[in-house]
């Protein structure tokens, strides 16, 4: 399946120093410092690795803060702040806070439940533990590439319904939290879930910018459209498994000053819940995106209005 980078064009060193971290998915940049005025060539350089390589990883950003961040981010496109979940302080930044229950420890591709579900998503690091936390992304174009055409004939043609309010337990392992964390996961879902937003996606979309095929699942799905929920819950299984196969996969530990980018149109993410009660922070820039489309043209509906009533 190296097939799937080797497909994009070759990014040359002259323009950026780029060191493939796994062979399917995740490059490390070297020696790039991140902020609001880039140049264009080094942009254009920029979001073309992260088409070939799915997530990029950039060490050494210390320089970072909240303006600077948020000014990378709209190099990108227009940024968005959560939905539903308050950004800190006149930012649009979403924070997750261990202490305040901000655990992705579930696969998702994030905000999935909007019609338009973010195009890129950029996390840096600001409170990390000594070890542990690391992040895990998986490549969804590699995923549906690899199905046999039996499969792909099959998931071509699924639907499913995404929501905010998904049943968050059926996903989550128990990893014998604290009081303090069951009670900050608590109040998080209730800020969460505060108000219901749906949409009904593709299994597969065709991305926009490449035209390659990408299985759009994750955590936030409740159901395949038209299908029991037996039928349901043992196709997304058989989908899902392929998504999260370790190969599929790369796993980063953080370092302070590390960012994340990635490439939210063909991946799922998850983020190590094995930290215990040390504190970890990052804050994320989401850059919107497209209405999905699938492979018969037809693109996603909002279903946001239906569920609020
Ligand atoms: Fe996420």
């Amino acid at each position: 399946m190296s097939a799937v980078i080797q497909d994009r064009p070759a990014i040359t060193s002259s323009e950026l120093d780029i060191v493939p971290v796994s062979p399917r998915i995740g490059a490390e940049v070297r020696g790039l410092r991140l902020s609001g005025s880039l140049d264009p060539s080094t942009l254009e350089a920029l979001k073309a690795a992260l088409l070939r390589h799915r997530v990029l990883f950039l060490r050494g950003q210390q320089h970072l803060d909240d303006a600077t961040h948020q000014a990378f981010g709209r190099l990108w496109g227009e940024i968005e702040s959560h939905p539903t979940v308050p950004a800190p302080d006149g930012t649009t930044f979403l924070e997750l806070d261990s202490r305040h229950g901000g655990r992705a420890d579930s696969w998702h591709t994030d905000v999935t439940f909007k019609v338009a579900p973010p195009k890129v998503c950029i996390l840096r690091a600001v409170v990390l533990p000594p070890v542990g936390g690391d992040t895990v992304w998986a490549n969804t174009v590699a995923a549906y590439d690899a199905l046999p055409e039996e499969l792909k004939a099959i998931a071509d043609r699924l639907w499913a319904v995404h929501g905010n309010d998904f049943d968050y337990a059926e996903t989550r392992v128990d990893h014998g939290a604290s009081e303090q964390e069951a009670e900050g996961r608590k109040k998080y879902r209730a800020v969460f879930t505060r108000t219901v937003i749906e949409a009904e996606h593709p299994v597969v979309r065709v991305h926009p910018e490449t035209g390659e095929r990408a299985l759009l699942l994750g955590h936030f799905i409740k159901r395949l459209s038209r299908l029991s929920t037996s039928e349901s819950r043992h196709l997304l299984e058989v989908l899902q498994q392929r998504v999260v196969r370790l190969e599929n996969t790369v796993r980063w530990r953080w370092s302070p000053g590390d960012v994340a980018i990635w490439d939210n149109r063909a991946t799922q993410h998850y983020a190590l819940n094995d930290y215990g009660d040390q504190h970890r922070v990052v804050r994320r820039v989401t850059v919107s995106g497209d209405v999905p489309v699938g492979v018969d043209g037809r693109s996603s509906v909002d279903l946001t209005a239906a569920a609020q009533q």
